[in-house]
């Protein structure tokens, strides 16, 4: 079977990455690569070794189509797409976006288009860390069946391990992977932000909390979410727990507000008796 030739519409970290390493392992011949600015389509060339530069006129028919512009910019991407005359019957166009489904690209299908998506659960920050490390990777993927059949070895054979997401319920799971990471670093931010105002050093803070943090993490590897709860909510110290929630408020009322709202979610996992439980909740009431 011949190498498929794909085209790269949107070279930014997500694009850049997966190009290269589908080049490199030799899973993919890169065609055209399409992007806003062309010194930036550029530098995305070279790092990814392959392809050519393009634009809407020069752009020519592949086998694979990876939209990787920002979700924001998908539907006029797909409306560029359609209007484009390369697409032939029985090309595959995909994305990887986690907030989207692959139905943004059903238009496409009025041309004999097969679509999917498929979402690395991966932070590309930046293109040449993402490609030492995208190994191990899961990724979430739903689509047409014969474009998935195309596509999951791409991901599977540069070590990405791909599951099955219900495309209808694609909002739920992107939020699950949003509250686990991006909220993740928001709440880091606030425990930093309550240390400091406590006068631990900024070069301790972090390293203090650290090993605190992967404690909890190797916990939830072990005993899952509530064998791995400690704490005043789960010891059902209200005191401490309305102290703590008092000196927030004093210092910045949103992080008193984070600290109730998750101190409630806590106090669904803790499982304590019904007295507790009241205390519990008015301790954390403002
Ligand atoms: N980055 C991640 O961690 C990550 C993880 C999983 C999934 N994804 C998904 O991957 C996709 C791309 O995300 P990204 O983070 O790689 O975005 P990005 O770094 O911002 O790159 C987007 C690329 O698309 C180009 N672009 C923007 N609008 C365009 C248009 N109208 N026509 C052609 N090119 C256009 C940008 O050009 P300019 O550089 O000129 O703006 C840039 O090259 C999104 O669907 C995202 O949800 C990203």
């Amino acid at each position: 079977m011949s190498t498929p030739n794909l085209n790269l519409i949107g070279p930014g970290r997500l694009g850049q990455t997966l190009a290269r390493l589908w080049q490199q392992a030799g899973l993919v011949e890169i065609a055209g690569i399409l992007g806003r600015n062309s010194q930036k389509t550029a530098l995305a060339r070279d790092f990814i070794s392959a392809g050519t530069v393009v634009d809407w006129s020069d752009l020519r028919p592949a086998d694979l189509i990876l939209l990787a512009t920002p979700d924001d910019a998908l539907a006029h991407t797909v409306d560029q797409l359609a209007a484009s005359q390369t697409l032939r019957s029985g090309n595959i166009v995909f994305h990887c976006s986690g907030a989207l489904s692959s139905e943004c690209l059903a238009p496409l299908r009025q041309q004999g288009i097969a679509i999917a998506s498929i979402h690395p659960l991966k932070s590309f920050a930046r293109p040449e860390l993402a490609v030492t490390d995208f190994s191990r990777t899961y990724c979430a993927y739903e689509g047409d069946a014969c474009a998935l059949a195309k596509l999951l070895p791409l991901f599977t054979d540069i070590g990405g391990q791909c599951f099955p997401v219900d495309a209808a319920n694609k909002t739920l799971y992107h939020a699950g992977a949003v509250l686990g990471c991006n909220a993740l670093v928001a709440l880091m931010h606030a425990a930093l932000q309550s240390m400091a105002a406590a006068g631990v050093p900024q070069d301790i803070a972090w390293p203090a909390l650290r090993p605190l943090i992967d404690g909890t993490l190797a916990n939830l590897d072990r005993l899952g979410p509530t064998g791995a709860l400690t704490g005043p909510v789960m010891r059902g110290d209200a005191q401490t727990v309305a102290r703590q929630h008092a000196a927030l408020n004093m210092l910045d009322p949103q992080l008193a507000e984070v600290y109730a709202a998750l101190g409630k979610l806590t106090l669904r996992l803790a499982n304590l008796p019904g007295a507790q439980q009241e205390s519990m909740l008015s301790a954390l009431k403002n």
